[in-house]
């Protein structure tokens, strides 16, 4: 991506910023998406807020500030709202494709305000809460124990095609009543629609999202009229709507993302797995006591967070610290810069399994914290406790290979393996 790719996209001309950071070449540098601490601690050490003098998007880059924006009445979600994004009339006109595909994303909680955030995302509120999903941990854990089972031995495997993916892939598949022969279809339209948070894609990429998304919500809509557990998650979207609480467009999208959260598990199980081999000792506390799992998950999503970007539209103007952000602007919080802020956290850059608090906010904060975040825990921990126990010896067997096509994500394409008995 280039400044001029930015500059075509959104309407150009803000004042300039003190870190004259070109934002959008170091978002899409594959160094930086590899590693991007050093480079976000330098700009988050000048100020924790920053505007982007092409594209007029703050970048928050503190963890306080981010706090504070995250839970503010002033910032919404909805992104229609976004004075330079994808609802403006002079988009509408550039861009047809992009006002489509947004257009047809919009209706779901992740994209509204109070009072429509709260009507749709109360559907969904208790069933996600750890309690209620308890029902899931069974599953989760004879998945775990079906993928370890097939783990060759002292040969290389790659864990994010033969653990990771596929058991984000499964636990989402019981959860949401998919059939097992629909995995591979359903994994296509979410990394096709995935591309939806990466703020500028290729036209390509929003006509394969646009597809994805008719085609994904084609196959919910079918699903739902199935014969479904009445107990079920899907019976909750197909209540919702039969009661009116949402209307079908809605009850689909919501459905669309949340079968689509998967995915985030899986670069999770990656980035986690590599940050416990890049500190052996680290690894080596969790196998001597397993009932740090817990904290060594929450520092794993601290330490290497898999979602960089989470967005916030000015509903009113708001005012963070010495920065005006205008109703419609669009705000970005930088995750890696915020998990890594040494105002909040001692030696930020230590993996430390024990660490506690860790307040790290990979999950978001206030109305819009993330929904499926309780069985992100409850699936992460299932599997690290598995891993531990169940080989003495894990290795890497070559260097694995960060995704480079988007600024939204931090996670491995491929994480290479070699799995043993001490
Ligand atoms: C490691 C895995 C995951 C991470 C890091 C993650 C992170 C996030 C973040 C940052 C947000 C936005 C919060 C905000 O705007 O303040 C979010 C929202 C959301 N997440 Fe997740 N997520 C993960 C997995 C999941 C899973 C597995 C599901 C579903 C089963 C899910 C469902 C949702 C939903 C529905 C929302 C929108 C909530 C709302 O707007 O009210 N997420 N997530």
């Amino acid at each position: 991506m280039t400044r001029s790719d930015v500059a075509n996209a959104y309407a150009p001309d803000f004042p300039p910023d003190i870190s004259g950071v070109d934002w959008w070449a170091m978002l899409a540098d594959p160094a930086y998406l590899a590693d991007p601490y050093a480079a976000l601690k330098r700009i988050r050490d000048l100020a924790p807020v920053h505007q982007d003098p092409v594209s007029g998007i703050y970048f928050v880059l503190g963890h306080d500030a981010f706090r504070r924006m995250a839970t503010a009445p002033e910032m919404g979600r909805d992104t229609s709202l976004w004075r330079d994004g994808w609802n403006s009339p002079e988009n509408r006109l550039r861009d047809p494709l992009s006002f489509e595909l947004f257009g047809e994303f919009q209706p779901q909680m992740t994209n509204a305000n109070p009072p429509e955030h709260r009507r749709m995302r109360a559907v969904y509120e208790k069933a996600f809460r750890e309690a209620s999903l308890a029902w899931l941990r069974p599953a989760i854990a004879s998945e775990c124990a079906d993928l370890l089972d097939s783990l060759p031995l002292d040969a290389p495997v790659d864990f994010m095609a033969a653990f990771a993916n596929p058991l984000a892939r499964r636990v989402t598949r019981v959860a949401f009543e998919l059939p097992a022969e629909m995995d591979a279809q359903v994994a296509e339209w979410v990394a096709a629609l995935s591309l939806v948070g990466n703020i500028i894609m290729s036209p390509e990429e929003k006509r394969d999202a646009l597809s994805a998304l008719r085609a994904f919500k084609a196959y919910l809509r079918d699903r739902l009229t199935a014969g479904i557990d009445p107990n079920g998650l899907l019976a909750l979207a197909q209540a919702s709507h039969a009661d009116g609480t949402m209307d079908e467009e809605e009850s689909l999208t919501n459905l669309v993302t949340l079968v689509s959260g998967g995915a985030a598990t899986a670069t999770l199980l990656g980035n986690g797995m590599l940050a416990l081999l890049r500190h052996p000792a680290e690894f080596g506390r969790l196998r001597a006591d397993r009932a740090l799992v817990g904290s060594a998950v929450e520092e794993m999503l601290r330490y290497e967070p898999g979602g960089s970007f989470i967005l916030r539209v000015a509903i009113r103007d708001y005012r963070c610290g010495d920065i005006l952000v205008p109703a419609g602007s669009l705000a970005i919080g930088l995750v890696p810069a915020i998990t890594r802020d040494p105002a909040q956290f001692d030696d930020p850059d230590r993996f430390d399994i024990g660490r506690r608090p860790n307040p790290h906010q990979v999950f978001g904060g206030g109305p819009h914290i993330c929904l499926g975040k309780a069985l992100v825990r409850m699936t992460a921990e299932a599997a690290f406790a598995r891993l531990a126990e169940r080989f003495g010896r894990i290795e890497l067997a070559c260097n694995p290979v960060w995704w480079t096509h988007r600024s939204d994500q931090h996670g491995l394409h491929s994480l290479p393996l070699r799995f043993g008995h001490a």
